[in-house]
């Protein structure tokens, strides 16, 4: 069996939603320490839907693809299922990630809880 699913080949080389949204409502970058790959997500929210994601990965395929599949999976949704979307929610939408690549999509799921907290912390009468 092929190291990684069509899906994660797929998004690897064609990502998804790659970029920067300027005048963003919610921006967060986190990083993993021990491969030193870094991802930053910018969210633009209106009416509490997240309207456009856009991403920056300096890292692995697997962090790549596991960006842009986030980045799928969050736009034109409400900021509340936003706020739900796990790593392993991405990892399965992917058909799965080798397991020692599992820490890829925990960094995509990283990105867009710390983007949706600065979001949060511009707006804090959205907080629920
Ligand atoms: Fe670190 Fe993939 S190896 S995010």
């Amino acid at each position: 069996m092929a190291l990684y699913s069509e899906k994660v080949m797929d998004h690897f080389r064609n990502p998804r939603n790659v970029g920067v949204i300027e005048d963003a409502d919610g921006v967060g970058e986190v990083g993993n320490a021990k491969c030193g790959d870094i991802m930053k997500m910018y969210l633009k929210i209106r009416d509490d839907v997240v309207t456009d994601v856009k991403f920056e990965t300096f890292g692995c395929g697997s962090a790549i693809a596991s960006s842009s599949m986030a980045t799928e999976l969050i736009k034109g949704k409400p900021v509340s299922e936003a706020m739900k979307l796990t790593n392993k929610a991405v990892a399965e939408a992917l058909d799965g990630l080798p397991a020692y690549k599992m820490h890829c999509s925990v960094l995509a799921e990283e990105a867009i809880q710390s983007a949706l907290t600065d979001y949060y912390s511009r707006h804090p009468e959205k907080r629920e």
